[in-house]
């Protein structure tokens, strides 16, 4: 080294992307980052991705004593109806915003006590709005100029909008099945698109591969420390439209389940704000049948999930076959008495289309998966009728109808061969 001081050996060399940032941002309302696998305190101050000792995912902690006295629930009347309204728990820095959050929670024209929390309405038409507002806000603060990531379709779309919106440039990598609408939305913001032959893990190894080399700054779900943030937005929204109570369950459509880990974050420092005790809902990780990895896991009582082979379903975003995430999603479940259970691509299929009749609203896939779970869920006494549950629908329906359009085709192909042999399909 120049200034011949020996260089720790545990330093690595950090990713060109990093080595280039321009100006520090202020992060004074951030106290540090934590890493949820060895609880070492990691530096704020400059862009950080996952812990160098172990790869755990980092969390980022605040001050939230010293904001206590002031920042109340009292104290959110009158503020703007974003996800931006509780920014004294989200990175100190100008908003990337595009009006994302404080979606409608929707009471169930079906079910008495059943709450819909309508993502869809987000700007790009998903949740992802959330944790790409919050991590592009963050990556401009920090100076980053190319941001990439692996998407299954929406988080690819709102990354694209947010760094748009932030003069920064996106690439994305998404499988070549894609739903239309994520790649002409990715294409119309300016991004630079990849598609790939492939899942989003392999989407994810492309990424991984070319960023040191393309100076990109990797924004892949949960390997850098923001979009957490952005998502814990919906725990804090779903207390506050409850009127500061906790439900009784959340149905979460999980696959890289950023949004049941934010969530859950979200319960802890509303806690320790003195905004609501202890209770916590019990946290529900719905899959597609066609790729669970947590709710085997789950099944089989383990810590970690294992890759799941040839994933399969319609709902995009559910095809993620091994989620960076798994040992805090496992946790989540564990901890809160929750569950994850898969649903198939049929019953997804009549739960958008039930709720599309029943409560006019037209969901993703992955959104209808949630109401699936809630049927499951009942059948089995799991949830009584008296129980207070919120089912997230994480995406709009619009997004897919070239997704609903190849299904309803492969339905009507199928349904007379059904019926001549009295309900058994095939073999052919
Ligand atoms: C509409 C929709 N719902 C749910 C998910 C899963 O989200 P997460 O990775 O946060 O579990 C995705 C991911 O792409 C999605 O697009
Ligand atoms: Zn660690």
């Amino acid at each position: 080294m120049e200034d011949g001081r020996p260089r720790p050996s545990s330093r690595r060399r950090r990713p060109a992307a990093i080595r280039k940032f321009a100006k520090l941002p202020s992060v004074a309302r951030i106290d540090h980052l934590e890493c949820t696998k060895c609880g070492a305190s990691i530096d704020a101050t400059r862009p950080q991705t996952i812990c160098p000792k172990d790869g755990g995912v980092l969390y980022v902690r605040y001050k939230l004593s010293a904001l206590k006295p002031k920042f109340t629930t009292a104290s959110l009347a009158g503020r703007m109806p974003t996800m931006w309204r509780y920014a004294e728990v989200l990175p100190e820095a100008e908003p990337v915003s595009l009006g994302e959050g404080f979606t409608p929670m929707l009471r169930s024209r079906e079910f008495p006590n059943v709450y819909i929390k309508d993502e869809g309405l987000n700007p790009t038409g998903s949740f992802k709005a959330r944790g790409m507002s919050a991590a592009v806000t963050m990556a401009k603060a920090y100076g980053l100029k190319k941001l990439a990531a692996p998407s299954a379709g929406n988080a690819g779309s709102a990354l694209a909008a947010y760094a748009a919106a932030a003069g920064l440039q996106a690439y994305i990598f998404m499988p070549k099945d894609v739903p239309l609408a994520n790649r002409v939305e990715c294409e119309t913001y300016g991004a630079n698109v990849t598609l790939v032959d492939g899942l989003i893990s392999d989407c994810a190894r492309m990424v991984a591969e070319r960023k040191e080399k393309e100076g990109w700054f990797d924004v892949s779900t949960l390997k850098e420390p923001f979009r957490v943030e952005g998502k814990k937005t919906m725990g804090y929204e779903v207390a506050e439209q409850l009127g500061w109570r906790v439900p009784q369950g959340i149905i979460y459509p999980t696959g890289g389940g950023v949004g049941l880990i934010g969530m859950w974050k979200a319960f802890q420092e509303m806690q320790d704000l003195g905004w609501i005790g202890a209770e916590r809902p019990q946290m529900i990780a719905v899959q597609a049948a066609g790729c669970a990895p947590i709710a085997k896991a789950w099944d089989d009582a383990k810590p970690a999930a294992e890759f799941w082979p040839n994933a399969a379903t319609l709902a995009a975003g559910l095809r993620v076959p091994k989620a960076y995430g798994d040992y805090l999603i496992l946790d989540i479940l564990k901890k809160s008495g929750g569950v994850a259970l898969a649903v198939t691509d049929d019953q997804i299929m009549d739960a958008v289309r039930e709720w599309g009749r029943v409560e006019g609203i037209f969901a993703a896939p992955e959104g209808a998966a949630a109401l699936a779970a809630y049927r499951k869920l009942r059948a089995s006494t799991f949830f009584g009728p008296d129980d207070t549950v919120v089912l997230f629908n994480t995406g709009s329906g619009l997004k897919y109808l070239d997704v609903i359009e190849d299904r309803k085709k492969s339905e009507h192909r199928l349904a007379p061969a059904s019926r001549q042999i009295g309900g058994i399909i095939g073999p052919y």
